[in-house]
């Protein structure tokens, strides 16, 4: 379980300060967190389940309701205790409602409402991408809108524009895989273990990304809609003739840094042209794949060099986390949008608020 108590200088926060409690458990995080309610983040504690889904290779759903099921109570605890909380702190409590696994969603939002209703405080269902996106205000308060934002996630590439905080414009949307499934999938296809994500990254660090070029799915057309399908495919068939013209393959970093390359140019320069396109000054990214190490390198100079301000939350904010689900909460607790009590767990909740194209003028 990873703990991170932001008091002063380091230590556990020690005061008694009303508080929000955030809570996600969509995927294979089990996570809380604690807000001021100021909105600075107390607490974050993220128990991980990657050791139990990693030798089936891939997230195991009815495995990962029953770890959140044990865990839960414990991770909740840690935030409260680290960020020097007690229960009657907690003013409000906000949870993930959708999108993400049945069962996983029904764990978390089981436990918010029925915590909610013992302490007498009010519940928020909150969408997890709204999370990702929150996660871009988390330590930048002042972060500009209207911007864009990518989400890149396991299971989203969603690219936004973001009129004002809770009003989502969807610009493009990957077609097929996200982003995140890009990284895994092919990670899985180099032998890499689970998450493949960060481990490709890794071997990718080692490697020389001109050695072997992939295609650039989509770069070339009007719009912004993604497409990663194809880019598996093609990592595929490479490996695949290498093999029977019985070649010995590029050094496996190269290899995985062309892959690697080609789905950053992508997400680069897709964001980068809807940043020019409505004419706005920010761009956030944000969700699983922002954790990137070349993604976020590539878009740390390109947008000094466009003179775009860039909100790239830290690492542990980048990943399934409950500070920006207690963030995006906090957003609808001070426009009083509490959930009642038949709020319930959504696997497959939209988010746009403002149709495609009406604002923006903006169409794919
Ligand atoms: O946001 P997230 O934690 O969960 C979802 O909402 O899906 O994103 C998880 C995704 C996984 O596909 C994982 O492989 C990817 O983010 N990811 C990375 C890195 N860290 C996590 N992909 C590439 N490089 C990384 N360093
Ligand atoms: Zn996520």
């Amino acid at each position: 379980m990873s703990q991170n108590g932001l008091g002063p200088s380091g230590h556990p926060a020690v005061s008694r300060t009303p508080s929000l409690l955030g809570i996600e458990t969509s995927c294979d995080e089990t996570a809380a967190a604690a807000l001021s309610l100021q909105g600075r983040v107390l607490s974050n504690v993220v128990a991980s389940q990657h050791e139990v889904h990693g030798r089936f290779g891939g997230v195991v759903p009815e495995l990962a309701s029953r770890k959140h099921v044990e865990t839960i109570e414990e991770v909740t605890h840690a935030a409260l205790e680290l960020a020097g909380l007690a229960w009657a702190d907690v003013q409000v409590i906000a949870v993930t409602r959708g999108p993400g696994l049945a069962g996983a969603l029904v764990v978390g939002v089981s436990f918010g409402k029925a915590l909610a209703y013992a302490l007498g405080v009010p519940c928020i269902g909150v969408h997890h991408l709204e999370g990702h996106i929150a996660s871009a205000w988390l330590e930048e308060p002042d972060f500009v809108t209207p911007c864009i934002a990518l989400v890149v996630s396991g299971g989203h590439t969603h690219l936004y524009l973001i009129h004002e905080r809770g009003e989502y414009e969807l610009l493009g949307r990957t077609l097929d895989d996200a982003a995140g499934e890009a990284f895994d999938k092919g990670a899985k296809m180099l032998g890499l273990p689970y998450p493949g994500g960060p481990a490709l990254d890794r071997l990718a660090q080692s490697g020389d990304p001109s050695v072997v070029r992939f295609p650039r799915p989509y770069l070339n057309r009007e719009g912004f809609h993604f497409s990663f399908s194809g880019l598996k495919t093609a990592l595929l068939y490479y490996l695949r003739d290498q093999q029977r013209q019985g070649k010995a393959l590029p050094a496996l970093a190269h290899v995985a840094a062309g892959y690697q390359e080609a789905i950053v140019d992508v997400l680069v320069e897709k964001s980068f042209r809807a940043v020019r396109r409505c004419h706005v000054s920010g761009l956030a990214v944000v969700g699983g794949v922002s954790a990137n190490s070349r993604l976020r390198a590539v878009l740390r100079s390109r947008s000094e060099k466009e003179g775009v301000r860039l909100a790239l939350p830290r690492v542990d904010f980048c990943t399934d986390n409950a500070a920006m689900i207690a963030l995006a909460g906090w957003w609808a607790h001070h426009r009083q949008r509490w959930s009642s009590w038949d709020v319930d767990a959504q696997p497959s909740l939209g988010l746009e608020s403002v149709p495609p194209g009406q604002r923006s003028g903006v169409r794919n």
